[in-house]
């Protein structure tokens, strides 16, 4: 596959499809023990190693994230800084869902400011609100886009009934979903409707938030409530597997899936998090590792059956 993606139907080109999360750069409120320093250790190390695309959000910090990224990529070649952010969380109502049209046009320009730049190349609905119904909260960030305030229109967290409402205009660009190896429900019927439409798509939590990286046993079972210890034993033993595709390219067990993830045709950019810079580097060589079509197709069947 080409490394150009076009992000939807708008003027967003993205040259490395290797992105970074950055819920992890100033997160504060969301995870303990984070140090702002690594987070702008992080962010340069991505910028440095060719990454283009940052996904970030106000609710990564309440804004910290935002902030620390705008500082960083003061020192970078802004025209080649694919920036996609999110809003939905409003901090005058206890942080409630709000999709107004007069919550995302001043969501956006409060992100521009902490961000410290004049366009966002994405911006994301970043959960749906109950009241506001979808094409009027799209239609206000198609305002923002005519005004040269955002280059894409995005949506996450919104049910497949929910994107089709807010596409009933054709206009969204992007959608930001929950997929990864051991989450796969988007296949089935999202994906399909998102071709067809022209619609990117870029999944959250790809390596399962590090239990696809590899790095936990048996052991770590507890860590992992979410899934039965059937799922578990059997996402672990998924993982063997890989290791040794892994192995054959003297690559991690997260670098060969974030190159399946890469070699995937349904997904647009891949957005791994990361909590320090070393992380970061050792996800940017996933980019050298060349899966066969033969080892692709082993690694999906390996989680066919979580
Ligand atoms: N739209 C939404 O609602 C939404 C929701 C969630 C996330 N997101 C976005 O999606 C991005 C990706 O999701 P995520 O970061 O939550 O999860 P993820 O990409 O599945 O996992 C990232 C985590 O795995 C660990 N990790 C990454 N690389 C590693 C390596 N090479 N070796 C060892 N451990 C490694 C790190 O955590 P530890 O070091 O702590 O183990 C890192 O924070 C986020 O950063 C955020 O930008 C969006």
């Amino acid at each position: 596959m080409t490394n150009e993606f076009k992000i939807g139907k708008s003027a967003v080109t993205v040259t490395n499809r290797l992105g970074l999360g950055t819920n992890k750069v100033g997160g504060h409120n969301l995870f303990q023990d984070l140090k702002d320093e690594n987070g702008y250790a992080l962010v340069k190390e991505a910028l440095n190693g060719g990454i283009t695309l940052l996904d970030t959000a106000y609710m990564y910090g309440l804004g910290r994230s935002e902030e620390i990224i705008g500082d960083v990529i003061k020192d970078h070649d802004r025209s080649k800084i694919v920036l996609a952010t999110k809003a939905a969380q409003d901090p005058d109502k206890d942080h409630q869902l709000n999709n107004s049209p007069q919550f995302l046009t001043a969501a956006v320009d409060d992100a521009l400011k902490r961000l410290k730049t004049d366009y966002l190349d994405i911006f994301y609905i970043h959960f749906p609100d109950k009241d506001t119904p979808k094409a009027e909260a799209v239609g206000a960030l198609s305002r923002l886009k005519e005004a040269g305030k955002i280059r894409a229109i995005g949506v996450s967290n919104f049910s497949l009934e929910q994107i089709k409402e807010a596409n009933t205009d054709g206009l969204v660009d992007i959608v930001e979903d929950q997929y990864s190896l051991v989450h796969r429900q988007p296949e089935e019927a999202e994906f399909p409707y998102l071709q067809e439409n022209q619609i990117s798509f870029v999944p959250y939590f790809p390596l399962a938030a590090g239990l696809l990286t590899g790095k936990y046993s048996a052991d770590d079972a507890e860590k992992f409530k979410q899934y039965t210890p059937e799922q578990y034993t059997n996402i672990l033993a998924a993982l063997d597997k890989v290791r040794t595709i892994a192995t054959a390219h003297d690559a991690t067990v997260a670098q060969t899936l974030i190159a399946w993830y890469l070699n995937n045709p349904a997904i647009s950019v891949v957005i791994p998090g990361a909590r320090t810079a070393k992380q970061v580097h050792s996800n940017l060589a996933a980019q050298k590792v060349a899966l066969s079509p033969a080892e692709y197709e082993q690694i999906d069947q390996a989680f066919s059956q979580i």
